[in-house]
């Protein structure tokens, strides 16, 4: 049911993908004891907030990193009509990326850690992953090269990943001014969610929408110019939305307000999209899961990370918001909305293919869906309360911090409850997916 056999390297990179992902949801609950219970000090000096911080989140990036790129091996071929050009460099790549995931992870338990958010994984484990980027870009540009099949999804695509792996690189030096390294510390962190992985996520839904619908792969491309444009337009003047308030000149109150405020169109465009290429679709549905995933990824992007992006992204609500749970509320619900559902589309639609499955059950997917995706809606308006009632009392008020931080604990306490119920969602999830077999051959 693949049509190049080089595609089957996606497979591990899935596979490796799904486990990060419920070792980073597991993580998470951790952190949210954290808060709502407090800890003895004998854990804490073990194990403390900030260590099992960077576990959630480098394992956030890291499984959705090799999602997008497993999803950039299967869909490749197809889209220039080629085999790769290496599936063993493709295993390397793994290899090596894999092994910097898990030397970081160690590292960190033993405070070898750059300690900026996100970007914690220290200098020589960046040269690991730089040299996995460029094995990873050289692999699926000289694909795309030698193929000679030039489409508008594919010329977005790579532009998309050089453009991820390009701002990594503003993330490694580190600089003593704090306020310039906090100011490129943004250029990774923003510009990748609000600019280069948007691109990529363009690039995958036209292509996946393409393929299921059958609809007119010049109107989707029309499409895909428009909405990429708008991305770029409002995203990288956006960036100013977190120059606000680390000492960076006063017009960035001015531009970062404006251009974020608009960052909302161009998703959206991308929602309008979906529902025009399901609405005019020339197939019938063989796989209505994927279509669910999809529709519900174009939905949720816009909540997650439109609506609740714009929420606080002007600086009169930003200054009281800055930093606290309300930031937290929309970083779970946009890293959910666009990515992670990116990952599940992309998963839902390749591994049924590479396993040789037609027809297959869908209900557990559906479980799947709903639970997780209600779930980490709940957690994040629990979240939200949390953040509100901060910026309220701590920011408004002026009580101080630890008091603060007493009222939020119950809806810490809610956190977790919803977040258990994620953690279920999760599994059926994986399971599913994992369990996937081919049907009994059909009898005419
Ligand atoms: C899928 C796209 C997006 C994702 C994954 C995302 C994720 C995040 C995350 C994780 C943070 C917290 C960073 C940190 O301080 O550690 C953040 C901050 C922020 N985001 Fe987004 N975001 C997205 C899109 C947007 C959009 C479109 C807007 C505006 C309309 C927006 C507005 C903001 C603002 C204003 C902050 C800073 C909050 C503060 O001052 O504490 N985001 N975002
Ligand atoms: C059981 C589910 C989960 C729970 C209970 C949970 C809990 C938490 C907690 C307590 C924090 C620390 C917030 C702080 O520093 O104040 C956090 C950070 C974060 N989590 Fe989760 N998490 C879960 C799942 C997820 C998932 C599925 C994603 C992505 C799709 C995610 C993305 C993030 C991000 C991006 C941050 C950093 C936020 C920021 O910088 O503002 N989490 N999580
Ligand atoms: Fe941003």
């Amino acid at each position: 049911m693949i049509a190049y056999n080089s595609q089957r390297v996606a497979y591990p990179y899935f596979v490796v993908a799904l486990f990060l992902f419920a070792l980073q949801v597991i993580l998470g609950l951790w952190l949210a004891i954290n808060y709502a219970f407090g800890l003895p000090q004998s854990i804490v000096d073990v194990f403390p907030f900030s260590t099992a911080r960077a576990f959630h989140t480098n394992l956030l990036v890291l499984w959705m990193l090799l999602g997008f790129m497993g999803g950039t091996y299967f869909m490749v071929p197809e889209e220039t009509r080629s085999e790769l050009f290496s599936t063993k460099l493709a295993y390397i790549q793994l290899i090596l990326l894999v092994g910097a995931g898990v030397a970081a992870l160690v590292g960190f338990l033993f405070g070898w850690n750059q300690g900026r958010p996100l970007l914690e994984i220290p200098f020589e484990l960046d040269l690991v992953i730089v040299v996995g980027a460029l094995i990873f870009l050289f692999n699926v540009g000289v694909t795309m090269i030698r193929a000679k099949n030039w489409t508008v999804i594919q010329g977005t695509l790579l532009g998309g990943l050089i453009f991820l792996a390009l701002l990594y690189l503003f993330g490694i030096p580190f600089y003593k001014n704090l306020s310039i390294d906090w100011y490129y510390w943004w250029w990774v962190i923003h510009l990748w969610v609000e600019g280069a992985w948007e691109l990529v996520t363009g690039a995958i839904i036209a292509w996946i929408l393409l393929q299921i619908t059958g609809v007119n792969r010049q109107v989707v491309e029309k499409w895909l110019y428009i909405v990429i444009g708008l991305f770029l337009f409002t995203g990288i003047a956006g960036t100013g939305h977190h120059y606000y308030w680390l000492g960076a000149p006063r017009y960035w109150l001015w531009i970062g307000g404006i251009f974020s405020a608009l960052e909302p169109v161009p998703i959206i465009f991308m929602m309008w999209d979906t529902y025009r290429n399901v609405k005019e679709r020339q197939k019938p549905i063989t796989n209505p899961i994927v279509w669910t995933l999809a529709v519900g990824l174009a939905i949720y992007h816009f909540i997650g990370a439109g609506l609740w992006g714009f929420l606080h992204t002007l600086p009169q609500i930003n200054y009281y918001t800055h930093g606290s749970q309300v930031t937290v509320s929309h970083g779970h619900m946009a890293f959910f909305g666009a990515y992670a559902l990116l990952n599940l589309t992309i998963f839902y639609y390749a591994f049924p293919r590479l396993k040789g499955i037609g027809r297959f059950n869908q209900n557990l997917g559906y479980w799947g869906f709903w639970i997780t995706g209600i779930a980490m809606f709940l957690m994040g308006l629990a979240f939200g309360v949390a953040g509100v009632l901060q910026s309220y009392l701590e920011r408004f008020l002026g009580m101080g911090y630890m008091t603060t931080q007493l009222t939020m604990q119950l809806w810490f306490k809610i956190v977790i409850f919803f977040g258990v119920c994620f953690l279920i969602g999760v599994i059926i999830i994986i399971y599913d997916l994992l369990r996937m077999r081919p049907a009994a051959p059909e009898t005419a």
